[in-house]
């Protein structure tokens, strides 16, 4: 299966150096017309022109994701030069790391700024072009480090992680649309991680060997609310998942039953990944234990049941649970 990305439109941002750099280059030559942005205006010139010269088609965009002013005028300029905008890839970034303990909170407003905020910026700017031609591809640069957690790196991994949540929403919000949300978690040797892993740990993570993964988030039959993770061309996928957990209600020493069920409570055999954040209330009024002691407060009101199935009625919550019914 050949992917074709003729007559698409691009932003990359970021893309002056590492991963972005290599994302625009890859994405221009399956046939994309790429903006390649970045607050660094040599590097953006250079990406630009080495994708001309392969004859590929690029603009610079110089600004920073964090100016909304010319943001919307890079997407805007897109949209007059090229006639839509169909992919955009957050992948600008920035680090400021220290201990949670040491942390300036002006460095931290600053990552979340550029990471989160720069990406919503983006994002939000292309947003109402993809309604409208009912299509679009959006890509989120998250990371190990919010995933996972990482010594040092408060601030990042919790503007990773908040990307993370913007894309289950957005993929959500954007299906109708034909739009696809995803998030990539890299691994590569750039500037960015230079001095913070050890040559040797580094070796064999060429940017170039993740773009694939861009790619393939880029093209029409990409998935949608997708976590890839890919580094030294091996990939994998994450997923934020809900055990089945235990019902414990109302009783007094519902606290001690807690503590005494982590093992049940943690336990991942029958885990799931909900299709939405409703899943969980509906998982939870639902819960196997809980109809099985028979102790539902359907029956006193406030929910009805209907076969197997509840129906939340009279509350704000209404909408949200209809839908997952
Ligand atoms: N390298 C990795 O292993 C790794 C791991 C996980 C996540 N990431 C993420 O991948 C993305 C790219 O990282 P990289 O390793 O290529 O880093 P990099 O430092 O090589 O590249 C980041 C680029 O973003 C640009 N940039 C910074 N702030 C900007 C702003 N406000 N507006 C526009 N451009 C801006 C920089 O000029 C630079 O060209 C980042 O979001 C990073 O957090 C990288």
């Amino acid at each position: 299966m050949s992917i074709d990305l003729s007559g698409r439109v691009a932003i990359v941002t970021g893309a002056g150096g590492g991963l972005g750099r290599s994302h625009a280059l890859a994405l221009a030559r399956y046939g994309a017309r790429v903006v390649v942005n970045d607050m660094s205006a040599a590097g953006a010139d250079a990406v630009a022109t080495e994708i001309r010269a392969e004859g590929g088609e690029a603009i610079a965009w110089i600004c920073s994701v964090t100016d909304r002013e010319a943001v919307q005028a890079m997407v805007t300029d897109a949209v007059d030069r090229w006639g839509s905008i169909d992919i955009v890839v957050n992948n600008a970034g920035i680090l400021r790391d220290r201990t949670f303990a040491k942390m300036d909170l002006d460095d931290f407003a600053a990552v979340i700024d550029v990471h989160l905020m720069g990406s919503v910026n983006v994002t939000k700017a292309a947003w109402p072009y993809m309604r409208e031609q009912a299509y679009g591809r959006v890509i989120f640069t998250t990371s190990s480090s919010g995933l996972y957690g990482n010594f040092g790196q408060s601030n990042y991994s919790a503007a990773k992680m908040a990307l993370v949540g913007l894309m289950q929403t957005l993929a959500l919000e954007g299906e109708k649309s034909g739009i696809r949300v995803n998030c990539l978690a890299p691994s590569a040797a750039t500037q960015m991680t230079e001095g913070l892993y050890s040559d040797e740990a580094l070796r064999g993570l060429g940017s170039d060997l993740v773009s694939p993964g861009v790619v393939a988030l880029s093209a029409e039959d990409a998935p949608t609310r997708t976590i890839l993770l890919a580094g030294a061309g091996a990939f994998e996928q994450a997923h934020v998942t809900m055990t089945r957990g235990v019902y414990v209600g109302a009783a007094p020493d519902a606290a001690e039953q807690v503590q005494a069920s982590w093992a049940e409570i943690s336990n991942r055999s029958a885990e799931q990944v909900p299709a939405s954040g409703a899943a969980q209330y509906n998982h939870e009024v639902q819960h196997p234990g809980r109809i099985g002691r028979g102790r539902c407060c359907a029956r006193r009101g406030g929910l009805k049941r209907r076969g197997a199935r509840l129906l939340l009625h009279g509350s704000s919550s209404s909408i949200l649970f209809d839908k997952v019914l």
